[in-house]
């Protein structure tokens, strides 16, 4: 795998091995990335192919959720009195990190369960309008969860303008097709130059497909070419066991940062 893309513009991160998390998962729930894999399949009546992602919440199948939230925000987030889009943000305790750090948070997510659950699970009040996408608002902190189908969602319905995206587990989650969609959503409900933090997966799709699909610094470069890879962390630990059945061997948490032309 290579590790250092033409992206590259720091010193060799060390690889780090995160602390392994050992959660007992509840008996028939997974504790990886969604997994067991789905393939993204889009049909007449779910053509965006959201439905496993539904399926996924209401089993309570969520393996990706880091209930400690990220650590790679922590260590590359700069800056607040940002509004800060969150695409596919599910019940992130990432989200009121970044408000606990000062800026205006909106999410979009697709299930009404995931974003009951932040608030509930943070303590937070929160109140519930709209009809056709429903929103999740704190009563009083700065955080929205908009739901629905992302590529649906403009800035009519979030207030768009910007200044910062947080994407962890967003554009790896999206099937690489629609990757180009996806940002062209995305950077539609940001400002001219603003800041984006990305946190993605890289690993050999060779041995094991994806959701989470890897992104490597190639398509990083095609796709958002201001961005700068600033970490790669070694997260085999932590990576969906179908992924380790199916011959894994190395699985990397990288991380992407730099200021996009939105708008
Ligand atoms: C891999 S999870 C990542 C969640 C969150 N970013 C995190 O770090 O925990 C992907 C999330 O995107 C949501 N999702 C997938 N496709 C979506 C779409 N088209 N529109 C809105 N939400 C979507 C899923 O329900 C899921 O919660």
């Amino acid at each position: 795998m290579v590790i250092d893309g033409p992206l590259y513009d720091g010193p060799r991160e060390a690889a780090v091995t995160k602390r392994r998390m050992v959660l007992p998962a509840p008996e028939g729930v997974n504790c990886g990335f969604p997994q067991p894999l789905f393939r993204v399949q889009r049909n007449m009546s779910d053509p965006q192919g959201n439905q496993p992602w539904i399926d996924r919440w209401e089993a309570g199948q969520i393996g990706w959720h880091e209930p400690d939230g990220n650590a790679n925000l922590k260590a590359h987030w700069k800056g607040s009195g940002q509004r800060v889009l969150v695409p596919l943000c599910g019940k992130s305790p990432d989200l009121a990190w970044l408000e606990a750090h000062g800026n205006d948070v909106v999410g979009i997510e697709v299930s009404e369960i995931a974003a009951e659950a932040f608030f509930v699970e943070q303590d937070m009040a929160f109140e519930r309008s709209g009809r056709d996408t429903p929103v999740f608002t704190a009563r009083s902190r700065n955080i929205t969860i908009v739901c629905g189908d992302y590529f649906a969602i403009d800035s009519d319905a979030t207030g768009g303008g910007f200044d910062a995206c947080y994407d962890r587990g967003a554009l790896v989650a999206i099937d690489p097709a629609m990757r180009g969609r996806y940002l062209e959503t995305t950077l539609a409900q940001l400002k001219h130059g603003a800041d984006y933090l990305l946190v993605a997966v890289e690993y050999d799709q060779s041995v094991a497909d994806g959701p989470p699909f890897s992104l490597d610094a190639e398509s990083v470069g095609r796709l958002l070419p201001t961005l700068r890879r600033v970490a790669a962390v070694d997260d085999l630990d932590n990576c969906p066991p179908k992924f380790l059945d199916a011959g894994l061997t190395a699985f990397y948490e990288v991380v992407y940062r730099g200021r996009v032309d939105g708008g």
